[in-house]
């Protein structure tokens, strides 16, 4: 009977030794000498490698010669117990395959280290190496957890529009899909670009969220959720945006906003602890990686806590619930304002705060993650619901140390004419958010929401410091390889 493959990963859960084995994977690394070859391969299914150890008498030197790192190979042999230091199990080869070769000379992951900015430069090969491989398996372990949460809450799973026609979120610039001729567009008669000839005969972009469709799902289902990539045209350079990103956006009727934060602080400890839970090899690595890199800092720039100890906090940690307010006085009271250290000086109330004073507040004066809540009005959104004061809307963000925002929302403006009139001021057309204002009209509840980065949470579980590296293809300014 032919013996079918095994995962490393099931392999090495196993406590069946001396039977037949298949394995298929990856050359990790090499060595040995004439009379023995020690293989490390590697499927993808683990963070962890097998060890395959195969004889010269049993596997030809042409074979082996061929197994260098990088290249795929299958192999058939007896799995046992290993009296080598490392690992508990390894296969003797009896038969060695080699599926695809990779040239040592050109293949351009050695086993060495490699910097990130050389790997995102090969992020086609990325995902061998072990620290890109760990981060995909938690990409997809920390999907499923957002889906378990919700559909443990019995939220719906709602599809939101990628190309959309709406611009009015404001969220931020958004790059227009189009069909027209770049080089020669129809014109009106004015001599501006005639998008009633565009494929959807009117102007039409990408989605910089599903919130305003995904209201419309929550006025009929009372609870839902998005769960998609979102466009910003931004040109922001930094460790943290991305152009192209995947957010989180649930949404549910009846919900005031301490209701939405109590949902959102719910939300990330389940994550949080998901990860812990079901992530264990993948975390054990990428917290040893992290205590590796921060060996080159300075004492006083190294985190005061390992990666898990980080989640483990975040799990077991009520969230400070700040208002606006209260921390514009923190700050402006704050050593680094008086001291002048801030890039942005924090005056008095009405600014928006910029990161520094966001890891501020999060990383020296709180130590902890913090909600903030109660936002001037015109540093948000049109649809956040007015307060009493008239000055302050129902916003709510929640920070995370070593990242700034991680989520943004609040409770939605429920009053028609307190609505149109937030519209009015803000010079949003209400011609084009008819369907919008509709909700409002025709039985209308208070409700809330927010949006978690699915990217910035990636940040935070793999304790990776640049966003480019938590996503497979990242699109950011002048880049869209692939
Ligand atoms: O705060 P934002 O802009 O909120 C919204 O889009 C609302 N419509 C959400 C809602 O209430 N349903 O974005 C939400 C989150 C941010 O907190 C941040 O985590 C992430 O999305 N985000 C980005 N992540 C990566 N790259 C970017 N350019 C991002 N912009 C926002
Ligand atoms: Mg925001």
């Amino acid at each position: 009977m032919k013996t079918k493959r095994t995962k490393v990963s099931e392999l090495l859960q196993s406590t069946e030794f001396d039977r037949e084995v298949l394995v298929k994977g990856w050359v990790r690394t090499k060595r040995g000498n004439k009379h023995v070859n020690f293989i490390a391969v590697n499927d993808g299914s683990t963070i962890k490698n097998i060890q395959v150890v195969a004889d010269p008498n049993q596997i030809s030197e042409d074979t082996l010669r061929l197994v260098t790192t990088g290249a795929s190979i299958s192999v058939t042999g007896k799995l046992v117990a290993s009296q080598g230091a490392g690992q508990n199990m390894e296969i003797q080869a009896s038969q060695l395959e080699v599926l695809g070769t990779a040239d040592p000379e050109k293949y351009p992951l050695q086993p060495k280290k490699h910097s990130f900015e050389f790997l995102r430069e090969i992020a086609h090969l990325r995902p061998r190496t072990s620290t890109f491989s760990a981060v995909y398996r938690m990409r997809h372990a920390m999907s499923f957890a957002v889906h378990q949460f919700f559909n443990q809450k019995g939220f719906v799973y709602m599809h939101t529009p990628i190309v959309t026609g709406s611009d009015a979120e404001g969220a931020g610039e958004m790059f227009r899909v189009t069909t027209l001729d770049a080089k020669n567009p129809p014109l009106t008669e004015d001599g501006s670009v005639d998008f009633s000839e565009d494929f959807f005969g009117k102007e039409t972009n990408l989605t910089v969220s599903g919130q305003l469709e995904g209201e419309l799902g929550a006025l009929a289902l009372g609870d839902i959720y998005t769960f998609g990539p979102t466009f910003r045209a931004e040109n922001s350079n930094t460790t943290r945006h991305l152009a192209e990103f995947w957010m989180i956006e649930p949404e549910m009727a009846f919900y005031e906003l301490s209701d939405n934060m109590d949902l959102a602080e719910e939300f990330l400890k389940y994550l949080a602890k998901y990860a812990l839970d079901n992530c264990a090899d993948d975390l054990e690595f990428l917290e040893n990686r992290l205590l590796d890199e921060e060996k080159n800092k300075p004492a006083t720039d190294r985190s005061p806590m390992t990666l898990r100890e980080k989640l483990q906090f975040v799990v077991e940690n009520d969230f400070e619930r700040v208002s606006y307010t209260d921390a514009v006085e923190i700050l402006k009271n704050s050593k680094p304002n008086k001291k002048k250290k801030f890039q942005f000086p924090v005056e008095g109330w009405g600014t928006d705060l910029q990161s520094e004073h966001e890891r501020y507040l999060v990383e020296k004066h709180f130590n902890k993650p913090v909600i903030l809540f109660d936002y001037p009005k015109d540093i948000k959104a049109f649809y956040m619901r007015m307060n009493d004061d008239d000055k302050t809307v129902g916003a709510m963000d929640i920070l995370f140390p070593g990242i700034g925002e991680i989520v943004g929302g609040s409770q939605r403006e429920e009053r028609l004419d307190v609505l149109r009139a937030r519209m009015a001021e803000m010079h949003i057309p209400e011609e084009e958010m008819d369907w919008y204002l509709d909700t409002r009209r025709f039985g209308s509840v208070p409700h809330s929401g927010f949006g978690l980065g699915f990217e910035r949470l990636m940040i935070f579980v793999t304790g990776l410091g640049n966003i480019r590296d938590v996503i497979p293809f990242p699109r950011t300014p002048g880049n869209a390889m692939y």
